[in-house]
């Protein structure tokens, strides 16, 4: 019996782990309420999983994880309004079940940017709506940013964008507030939030939103980093940067993969990991959380995208990258089995 992760921050910030329904059970629910203050869906809160067909809303799996929440009194993390992955073609096929992105009409464009939209705040209204009260963040917007420069404000190029422009970025938010009401937190969520062109386009879009009055609360920086990359420096400057626009971060998504880019995948099972790998991650960590702590007045959540090295994404990652289809990744501060890791001693000691 280790001490619990979420006492050692309780002061500077809650503690979540991202779960799939059947992890609330068993020897992982037991890991979950000993150390974690927080939780999130995996998956089960995407629009795929909450509105499969149009207006056939599917709330099973969601709702247990708002009981577990509300039962062992966490913080609720909503993850997430609007993403390019994981939402049906539905949203995206006009009254004839035609692809919108193939219309070339500009009278039927608008038409269907406008019914796009509106099916856009219907899914918000209903989420929203279900679960206002027990939510404390909200993904609102995931991934809109590109990875390269696609355009001048480096957007992501996804299908909300190529048919209905920014505005479904100021339409989710719009609506979020609308039914989520003042308190509610509302978030942008990306991944290397931290790398310089994408964390300036970030800042921009942000900052021109604020602007216009489109009401974000805050930053979701996702974290899927390794042992080397990016530097504590480059993080620091991101979360600063943003809480100077008035903004609260949160670390959304962390998890320290073992291996560099592209993932190599060389090690099939956890004990092949040499001990020294593990030593640098546990130095990363104790990196990371003095970060954190240094800056714990902008940042108000730590999220890491898992539980334990048993079930990680990073694993299909690594088998997709390896020669021989297999790999195995050990992104946490719980091994396998749920014992401890060095990195966790990092993060509980002074
Ligand atoms: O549910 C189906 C199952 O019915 C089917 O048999 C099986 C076959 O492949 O697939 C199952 O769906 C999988 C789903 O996870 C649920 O397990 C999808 O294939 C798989 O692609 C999906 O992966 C998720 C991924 O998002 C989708 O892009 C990962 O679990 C999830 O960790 C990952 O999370 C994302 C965040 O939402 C956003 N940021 C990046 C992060 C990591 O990619």
């Amino acid at each position: 019996h280790v001490a619990p992760l979420k006492n050692k921050y309780k002061e500077s910030f809650s503690i979540g782990a991202a779960v799939e329904p059947f992890q609330l059970e068993g020897k992982s629910g037991e890991v979950l309420k000993r150390h974690y203050s927080s939780i999130v869906a995996e998956n089960v809160m995407k629009p795929i999983s909450i509105q499969p067909e149009e207006g056939e809303f599917n709330f099973e799996e969601a709702d247990k994880i708002v009981e577990f929440a509300r039962e062992h009194d966490m913080d609720l993390r909503f993850h997430t309004l609007t993403w390019h992955s994981q939402v049906p073609d539905w949203f995206f096929q006009d009254e004839d079940g035609n692809s919108m992105l193939n219309e070339e009409d500009p009278q039927k464009r608008e038409e269907n940017k406008e019914l796009l939209l509106e099916r856009l705040e219907n899914h918000i209204k209903t989420v929203v709506t279900r679960y206002k009260d027990d939510v404390d963040a909200w993904d609102v917007v995931n991934e809109a940013i590109a990875d390269g420069q696609p355009n001048e404000r480096g957007l992501r190029e996804n299908q909300w964008y190529q048919i209905a422009g920014v505005d479904y970025i100021k339409t989710a938010f719009e609506t979020a507030r609308k039914y989520a009401g003042e308190d509610a937190m509302l978030y942008i969520n990306d991944y290397n939030t931290e790398v310089e062109s994408k964390r300036t386009n970030l800042y921009n879009l942000v900052k021109d939103l604020l602007d216009e009055g489109v009401p974000i609360d805050g930053v979701g920086h996702q974290s899927h980093i390794q042992l080397g990359w990016p530097s504590i420096d480059d993080m620091r400057t991101s979360y600063n940067m943003f809480a100077d626009l008035g903004l609260d971060n949160q670390i959304t998504e962390l998890d320290v993969s073992i291996y560099g880019w592209p993932p190599s995948g060389e090690y099939n099972t956890y004990d092949e990991i040499p001990e020294e790998v593990l030593e640098q991650q546990a130095d990363r960590y104790n990196d990371l959380f003095n970060l954190y702590e240094e800056l714990d007045d902008k940042i108000s959540n730590v999220t890491f995208w898992g539980i334990a090295d048993n079930h990680t994404w990073l694993d299909n990652r690594a088998a997709n990258y390896s020669d021989d289809g297999k790999g195995k990744d050990a992104p946490f501060v719980f091994d396998p089995d749920y014992k401890v890791k060095r990195a966790y001693w990092e993060l509980i000691t002074d």
